[in-house]
């Protein structure tokens, strides 16, 4: 059975643990923080002596390791995956490959002489939504391409907790939001179109989350602030009313949910005003690809509705597909439009279980030598896009 060391031991770690379905056992967990080293070992069931706060600890004992999956944060992933490629280990790479471009051609490159395989975990190309629009825009017989106008709404929930208050708030951490964000929708399309772009563009700003646009009387916290109740930034509202985005945060021992979510407000990042964060990513975002024969792809975020989705319209010269939130619909002069419906799956865990064909399809690599389908020379070219 193939013997994996899982870096960085969060939420993404813990997912793909959950999806090894006996095909591969975790020999190794590298995790800096006490409190989720012992939240493994407590209920995943990790033997304490194969619990690391160093990667260099794993390296230096005689745990066998046949491959590796880096799930910690952005600005590690490059020094991991080089050390892991210079021992032989394959790896299963978060995104992005590295914040800064340059690294991300230096392993594409290592990778290759190396012969060590990478994949990038890029899993929306393993999802069943995203297979079926990359078929139906290839065989749709609807003439040549002209537009392509692909949004992403990021979902005000999601963007308070990851893009303003938590870890991708920050470039020095995540580098931009065009790459930590929206990679993964450069990277569909890229694969979905053929050829690749000639140029590309990219514009955004922080508009709205500054200090600036805080209404009058806003307390630097949540907990303290007079405007809280009516605030729909609230992150009072949002953690201990509502109690969302809370699965990702460990109470310490003893300490009630109740009490882990005021401590948290308290002292956390977590609890700190939406206008008075820090943050300075973007929160609007274009990025707009040229293809040779002029065809413009163009993706626009924003973060305004409550709730997060991904639209795209293709327009041929002779018909339309309107890529929507969970139905893919062709339009076809003078036919019946045709709808392949996704409401069933669309929202469903691990990503439509997405995440669980990406890490079967890896664990099989690692066994059988059988390449990816996200592997890492094909997934540059959205990084080097992205980091323009
Ligand atoms: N593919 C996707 O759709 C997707 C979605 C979310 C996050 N991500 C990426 O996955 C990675 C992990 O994100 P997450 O949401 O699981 O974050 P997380 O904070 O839940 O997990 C990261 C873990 O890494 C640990 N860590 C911190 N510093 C470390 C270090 N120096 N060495 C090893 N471990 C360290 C943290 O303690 C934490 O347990 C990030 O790179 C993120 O961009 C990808």
């Amino acid at each position: 059975m193939v013997s994996l060391a899982l870096i960085g031991f969060g939420n993404r770690a813990g997912k793909y643990a959950s999806c090894l379905d006996g095909m591969a056992h975790i020999a190794a967990i590298v995790e800096p923080s006490d409190e989720r080293r012992t939240y493994a070992i407590a209920t995943c069931g990790f033997a304490p002596a194969r619990c690391f706060s160093r990667f260099e600890d794993l390296l230096s004992s005689d745990i066998k390791v046949d491959a590796v999956i880096i799930a910690s944060p952005d600005k590690t992933h490059y020094a991991y995956a080089r050390e892991c490629i210079r021992r032989g280990w394959p790896v299963l790479l978060e995104k992005p490959i590295a914040s800064d471009p340059a690294e991300c051609i230096e392993l594409a490159d290592l990778s290759a002489r190396a012969g060590v395989p990478v994949t990038v975990c890029f899993e929306l190309r393993y999802h069943p939504y995203f297979i079926k629009l990359k078929e139906l825009v290839g065989t749709s017989g609807l003439g040549r391409l002209r537009s392509v106008n692909w949004t992403i709404d990021v979902g005000l929930n999601r963007m308070m907790h990851s893009f303003v208050r938590g870890m991708w708030g920050r470039e020095k951490d995540c580098g931009p939001i065009a790459l930590s964000k929206l990679c993964h929708d450069v990277d569909l399309l890229l694969w979905m179109l053929p050829g690749e772009p000639a140029e590309w563009h990219l514009k955004g700003e922080r508009k709205f989350f500054r200090a600036e646009n805080a209404p009058e009387g806003a307390a630097p916290r949540c907990l303290d602030c007079p405007l809280e109740k009516r605030c729909k930034y609230s992150a009072v509202d949002l953690y201990l009313r509502r109690r969302e985005w809370i699965r990702n945060f460990i109470p310490l021992p003893g300490e009630s949910v109740d009490e882990m979510l005021l401590r948290i407000l308290r002292e956390s990042d977590f609890g700190r005003c939406v206008f008075f964060s820090d943050n300075d990513v973007n929160d609007t975002q274009t990025i707009t690809m040229t293809y040779p024969d002029g065809l413009k792809a163009s993706i626009r975020m924003q973060c305004v509705r409550r709730n997060g989705s991904r639209k795209a319209r293709f327009v041929f010269e002779e018909g339309e597909i309107d890529a929507g939130a969970t139905a893919i619909t062709v339009l076809r002069k003078d036919a019946a439009p045709e709808v392949y419906d996704f409401s069933g799956i669309v929202g469903s865990p691990l990503h439509a279980g997405a995440d669980r064909e990406m890490v079967r399809e890896f664990v099989e690599s690692v066994r059988t030598g059988k390449s990816t389908r996200s592997g890492i020379s094909g997934a540059l070219k959205s990084h080097i896009i992205c980091t323009a």
